[in-house]
């Protein structure tokens, strides 16, 4: 081989930074391969945000599957989130939850990004359910409040970054879906439901959360700004999974856990980091687990699914 002439490897390298998404057959395939793997038929998909992993320990019948050994899944790369799809039952509910989830920061295109949210709705999954961890703008509200998402702002969206971009395939949706009622309505409902009835509604709020790119954390002008938006949180994921799922037909209720308050005042001495985030939401994630476990249940089957 002469000195300039590309390895096998660089080749695959380049093609793959060439590609604009997954075929639907590569889609099929992992859904397939998953379908193969485990008995369990899930219908509800559980995506765990950041120190809030430790939901899909408390699944029966567990069945954890390392991202690396599952066709065509990208790998997670941040401190905190695991990296394993768990199948089981939570609450007797058979579930898949992905403990672990990518982002666009981390440099992936958001075709990879939103890759699992097809491979369940191929799988039979009707619903998902988004969790994330989010800065509170909104000045009302504290560290450990647990938000309904109603709506979201899709900032990089605004700057042309969506997971939708490129050929539209039908069989999953069509090219221009609506999103205005991207947060069902009635499972907001049950879930401020269920908080009241464990007697935590008085952390529980229903807003807007506003999804960046990332990875810096948002500067004080940033998040003025983003709260006379309207966003009520702010945070680094969620909102491109949501956008597939609502392409593909599945229903969508997500949950912020506030790790933080934004810092909006030129004369704080607080600014936001990870460590910060992390040790927030497993200090709150047992309600947030408990949240979970007691709606999941209640969750009838979503006969809308295209
Ligand atoms: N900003 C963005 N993402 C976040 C934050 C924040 O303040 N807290 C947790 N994730």
């Amino acid at each position: 081989m002469s000195k300039h002439s590309k390895t096998p490897q660089k080749e695959q390298q380049e093609k793959e930074q060439k590609r604009t998404g997954y075929t639907y057959e590569e889609y099929k395939e992992t859904a397939d391969w998953l379908l193969a793997k485990t008995k369990c038929r899930p219908s509800v998909a559980v995506v765990l945000g950041s120190g809030l992993g430790g939901l899909a320990e408390l699944m029966e019948d567990r069945e954890a599957i390392k991202y690396s050994d599952i066709p065509n899944f990208p790998q997670s790369t941040v401190h905190g989130h695991a990296g394993h799809l768990v199948f089981g039952k939570l609450n007797g509910k058979p579930c898949v939850c992905m403990q672990g989830r990518f982002h666009m920061y981390e440099g992936y295109p958001l075709w990879k990004v939103t890759f699992p949210i097809r491979v369940f709705h191929l799988m039979g999954v009707d619903t998902v359910l988004v969790t994330n961890a989010a800065g509170g703008l909104n000045q009302d509200y504290k560290v450990g409040d647990i938000m309904v998402i109603k709506d979201h702002i899709n900032m990089p969206g605004f700057a042309g970054q969506n997971p939708l971009i490129g050929r539209n395939d039908e069989r999953f949706g069509p090219r221009f879906p609506a999103v205005s009622d991207a947060y069902d309505k009635s499972l907001r409902k049950l879930a401020l439901a269920v908080g009241q009835e464990l007697g935590c509604a008085r952390i529980m709020r229903e807003g807007v959360y506003c999804s960046l790119g990332g990875p810096n954390y948002e500067t004080i002008a940033e998040c003025v700004f983003l709260n006379r938006l309207g966003a009520d949180a702010v945070g680094m994921s969620t909102v491109p999974e949501v956008i597939v799922a609502r392409h593909c037909g599945l229903r969508v209720l997500g949950f912020s856990l506030i790790t933080n308050k934004a810092v909006m005042d030129y004369d704080s001495e607080e600014v936001a980091n990870h460590e910060e985030v992390l040790q927030t939401s497993k200090a709150s994630s047992k309600i947030m687990e408990k949240l979970v476990t007691r709606l999941l249940p209640r969750i009838e089957p979503n006969n809308n699914v295209v």
